[in-house]
């Protein structure tokens, strides 16, 4: 069992609004909504082997299970597939990383097939490309691609010189602009990777039928990945490519063979992506602190959020630590 330091209180695609305004992804009523958190250990079960009480956690609480989530003062926290905090992380950044980590680790490791070094160094560079469709979302400013040593080619809003900068601080190489029509990001594609690519990531849910044709068209590869956070549209991938749809939300549900495959993935990668961010080779995301602190200072940021006056994720601190 955990109790409440911070929250991360995210854009409108996020879950928690989500939850909120429509029902979705809750299984209990009354619900308490909330996924990526910061906790201190109080108590622990007699079959943990991994936490004691004191330590500091954070991750992505699996959804709709009123026990696991994270906006009520304590919560449980099932061990395996929640972060140990690293002292070079901040609360405040861990609050930023469960849910990006997570789902750009289902769609990179368990679709992609890309394997993270054990030791937390970057591997070596590799001559080939993997492109990230919204390199500078939660989700695809998670480096894994980078770390695993491909060649990013990331796509992004061209509003602000600013967000392409952010996906290469990242680890893109070359980024394209996210909003050009079909033929001019399959012309930038097909220009910046010379086809040398067999795998492409959408981390926007704006982008299957770029993704799609990219591979069909611009590829040289003879096995093509294409893996997506869109868990909801009704795909239909050719079958000379390998389809692969993050499905987060169905970490810990453990009466679904869905929910047990998500979850021993997850249980599994989860050392090796405590080890990169201790080592820095895969880092937080950006994000602002909301002024104050406790359930009044959660319950304003939503509003600002839903406002649109906040740029990035705002971190909410709900007690002090
Ligand atoms: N299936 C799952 O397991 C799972 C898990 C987590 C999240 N998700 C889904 O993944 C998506 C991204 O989540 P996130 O947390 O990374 O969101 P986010 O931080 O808000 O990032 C959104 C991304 O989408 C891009 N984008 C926005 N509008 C676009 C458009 N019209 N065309 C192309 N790109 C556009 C943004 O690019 P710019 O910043 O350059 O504008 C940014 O890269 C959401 O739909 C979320 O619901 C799914």
């Amino acid at each position: 069992m955990a109790t409440q330091t911070g929250i991360t209180i995210d854009g409108p695609n996020k879950p928690e609004p989500l939850q909120q305004h429509s029902g979705l992804l809750i299984n209990e009523w009354p619900a308490i909504i909330g996924s990526d958190c910061a906790a201190v250990v109080i108590a622990v079960g007699p079959d943990c082997q991994k936490l004691s009480p004191g330590d500091y956690v954070y991750g992505c609480a699996p959804l709709g299970q009123n026990r696991f989530t994270p906006f009520q003062e304590t919560f449980l926290v099932e061990e395996k597939v929640f972060l140990k905090k690293s002292p070079n992380l901040s609360i405040e950044e861990t609050c930023t990383i469960g849910v990006g980590i997570l789902t750009a680790g289902l769609c990179l490791l368990g679709g992609a097939e890309l394997e993270l070094s054990e030791d937390g160094t970057k591997a070596p560079a590799k001559d080939e490309w993997i492109v990230v469709l919204g390199g500078t979302g939660s989700v695809g400013q998670f480096a894994i691609a980078h770390v695993c040593g491909y060649k990013v080619l990331a796509s992004c809003s061209p509003s602000k010189e600013s967000i392409a900068q952010v996906a290469k601080e990242n680890g893109a190489i070359a980024t394209f602009n996210s909003r050009g029509s079909v033929e001019e990001q399959l012309a930038d594609i097909k220009k910046i990777t010379g086809g040398n690519f067999a795998r492409i990531v959408d981390s926007t849910a704006y982008g299957y039928e770029i993704m799609v044709k990219a591979l069909e068209t611009c590829s040289t590869a003879t096995t093509k990945y294409l893996m997506s956070v869109d868990d909801w549209s009704e795909f239909k991938t050719p079958p000379t490519i390998k389809e692969y749809r993050a499905e987060l939300g169905h970490l810990c549900r453990l009466d679904e063979a869905l929910g047990i495959e998500v979850t021993k993935d997850i249980a599994r990668w989860i050392p090796t992506f405590e080890t990169h961010l201790a080592t820095g080779t895969i880092k937080p995301t950006q994000y602002q602190v909301a002024d104050g602190m406790g359930w009044e200072t959660v319950i304003q940021g939503i509003q600002d959020l839903e406002d649109g006056k906040a740029l990035k994720k705002i971190v909410a601190r709900v007690q002090k630590e």
